[in-house]
């Protein structure tokens, strides 16, 4: 599609900034101070997402809070990827009926992955009738027009248009810390892993223009952040589609040049397009992280086919011997399904024998879950729950030893830590992260948040490892 439909004109936003002026003004004549509650589901994205909508709330004079009870504005920012959380957020929904009882004039409002879904808003139209608003990751930018339309017409409002997608650059933001923090570099998928809803929910992949993405992350390291993670679904399509085509590997070399002291890390990548190239950059660079999630999915070259993945076992085992070749300290996670339709329990084992092999430092797991309206929903999948369940508690006691032998090779080194926030464990207050990324539990005071501190470490468990300044 061409660029020039793609990035929204500036006019389109400033119209969006009158829309905010316009719903403040409603919300003001409610005499009292607005407060808003943010409550956010799933991935990095979302995260990334439900800040800008807190900048957008903000703009419209908005105070937070975390309390439904107290709030004007409630904004769940949903998640479709299994069926889990969308029942989670439908139960979490289905509460604020108590909300609206008690405060007629508050808004509700479901956005996200959830509400992109056509059969979900027929849900939400029928049986959530104290919804007030839905719409969609591709409408994130209009929230200021669908916000004053239900303020001003008192009328439900769903914008859920299947779209290709925009990029919609000046939107506001609220940023929680000022150590870390998050920059969408692309949007959408085009992959269609067979398993997969969100090609169909976030549109299509587009990248933001490269000076863009580059003047925010000058700006985060001039202003003080010290760890910038860089989103897309798949960060190596970065700059298919740009007019002046880039890749991703060229968007960390120049990214790299900015001066600061700043870490970088990104994620997700997709195997099939993680190239030499992209490692030896990784390597040389002085900002990148030593750090890569490379989601495998599974270690059957014949459930690979099945899902789309577009690479097989061993191409995907090439890629981590090179990569741990010119990175020796390379910290290597990955996302894993079991029980993917037609799976056979020997396929499974095999997924096992790689996390064996490969030796992740840390495994993100889960149970296949169908999707309506994806090509894997269509498949036979005789295997029963308990069965794979059975598949996974192995996957899981195999990646629990295997982190905890890599952690215990943690303890008597020194290291580098960024402390990043309390624990609310008074015997360990502090936390941080490793370059690799790896979680730190730590004695110290809290004025050290922020700031990088040497720490030796005493001891280590699965999940972390514990420190002395
Ligand atoms: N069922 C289970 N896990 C899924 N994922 C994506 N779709 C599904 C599904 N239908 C997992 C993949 C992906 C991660 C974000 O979520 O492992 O990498
Ligand atoms: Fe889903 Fe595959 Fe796209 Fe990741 S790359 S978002 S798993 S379709």
């Amino acid at each position: 599609m061409d660029r020039t439909h793609v990035v929204l004109p500036a006019g389109e936003i400033d119209r969006q900034r009158e829309f905010t002026r316009r719903a403040a003004a409603l919300l003001r004549q409610r005499g009292r101070r607005i407060l808003a509650m943010v409550d956010t589901y799933g991935c990095q994205q979302n995260v990334a997402d439900s800040q800008r909508i807190m900048g957008m709330l903000r703009e419209m004079g908005c105070g937070f809070t975390r309390d439904p009870g107290q709030a004007d504005v409630i904004v769940i920012n949903t998640c479709a990827i299994r069926e889990n959380a969308e029942k989670k957020v439908f139960g979490v929904v289905g509460q604020l009926v108590h909300v609206k009882e008690n405060n007629p004039d508050a808004i509700i409002c479901l956005c996200g992955c959830m509400a992109q879904q056509e059969a979900v808003a027929r849900k939400v139209r029928q049986s959530y009738r104290h919804v007030d608003l839905v719409f969609g990751p591709q409408a994130l930018w209009k929230f200021p027009e669908l916000l004053y339309e239900v303020c001003a017409g008192r009328r439900r409002v769903f914008s859920i248009a299947d779209e290709h997608g925009t990029i919609a650059e000046g939107l506001p933001v609220v940023r929680e810390s000022g150590v870390k923090a998050w920059v969408s570099i692309m949007y959408g998928c085009n992959n269609f892993c067979s398993y997969c809803i969100v090609p169909y929910v976030r549109g299509r992949e587009r990248s933001r223009n490269p000076a863009d993405i580059l003047a925010e992350i000058r700006q985060l390291a001039e202003a003080g952040c010290r760890e910038i993670t860089l989103l897309g679904q798949n960060v190596n399509s970065y700059g298919k589609d740009l007019d002046e085509p880039m890749d991703f590997a060229g968007l960390l070399e120049e990214i790299d040049r900015i001066p600061g002291e700043y870490l970088i890390r990104f994620m997700t990548s997709h195997p099939k397009d993680a190239d030499r190239r992209l490692f030896d950059v990784m390597a040389k660079s002085a900002h990148v992280a030593r750090q890569l999630h490379l989601p495998v999915q599974s270690g059957s070259s014949r459930v690979l086919k099945a899902m789309n993945r577009g690479y097989t076992r061993e191409q995907y085992l090439e890629k981590v011997r090179y990569a741990r070749q010119v990175m020796p300290d390379l910290v290597l996670t990955s996302d894993i399904i079991i029980g993917f339709p037609g799976e056979t329990e020997e396929e499974a084992m095999e997924t096992v024998s790689l996390i064996e092999e490969v030796r992740y430092d840390a495994l993100f797991t889960f149970i296949y879950s169908p999707r309506p309206g994806t090509p894997a929903a269509q498949m036979p999948d005789p295997v029963s729950r308990a069965e794979k369940q059975v598949w996974f508690d192995k996957l899981l006691d195999a990646q629990n030893r295997i982190s905890g032998e890599l952690h215990r090779e943690y303890v008597g080194k020194r290291l580098t830590v960024l402390v990043d926030g309390e624990s609310g464990d008074p015997q360990w207050p502090l936390s941080g992260r490793t370059h690799g990324g790896r979680l730190v539990h730590l004695r110290g005071e809290a004025s050290l948040i922020g700031r990088y501190a040497e720490v030796n470490i005493t001891g280590s468990n699965t999940w972390a490892l514990f420190g002395e300044l």
